[in-house]
């Protein structure tokens, strides 16, 4: 039970690319880790702590990522978790971008009873290229600008408070 899993559900690979940004800076850290989506973990006994984070598709998590939470929400809360979502495209906060928005309501008491370190809001990535009619006309009908948002300085600062975590409660 040494490992650390990095799981994640994404629709078109931004919220992945996060993922794999915060897996590599955990293995940096020494740390053995592996990014899986979410879908394709078969079970928690395996590791020792756990992140997880989802793209935001109207306010709500992508299906995989909410499932994965519910279906092992007691192993979850055995364990070291830390969460976050990847959403709000434009420049700055990107809690203040979505009027507030920290996590998907629905979910709020399944994290509370996991009571995970921390809750993260990412700015993510919004590629036009890659969306259908319906998704390019929903972007636009909530002013939100198309474009890769993504801050990877404020994820790698994150990942390493987890590394630092985790070394910490390693060594103790
Ligand atoms: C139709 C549509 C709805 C979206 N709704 C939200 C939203 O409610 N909140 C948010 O923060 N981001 C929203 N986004 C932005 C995406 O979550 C963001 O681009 C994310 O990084 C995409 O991740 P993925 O490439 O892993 O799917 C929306 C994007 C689209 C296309």
């Amino acid at each position: 039970m040494n490992q650390l899993l990095v799981a994640y559900a994404s629709k078109y690979g931004a919220t992945a690319e996060i993922a794999e940004r915060i897996g590599q800076v955990l293995r940096q850290a020494g740390l053995s880790v592996e990014v899986l989506p979410a879908e394709r973990v078969g079970g928690l006994q395996a590791y020792k702590a756990v992140v997880l984070g989802s793209a935001v598709y109207i306010g709500q998590w992508r299906k995989q990522a909410a499932a994965f939470l519910k279906a092992n929400e007691r192993a979850l809360a055995e364990r070291p978790v830390w969460l976050f979502s990847s959403g709000p495209t434009g420049e700055g906060d990107p809690v203040a971008l979505t009027q507030g928005w920290r996590f998907p309501t629905g979910l709020q008491p399944v994290a509370d009873r996991i009571r995970p370190r921390d809750i993260a809001v990412f700015a993510g990535s919004a590629n036009v290229e890659k969306m259908n009619f319906l998704e390019k006309f929903m972007l636009k009908n909530v002013k939100a600008p198309a474009g890769d948002f993504r801050d990877w300085d404020a994820i790698t600062a994150w990942a390493t408070t987890i590394a630092d975590a985790l070394k910490e409660a390693g060594s103790a």
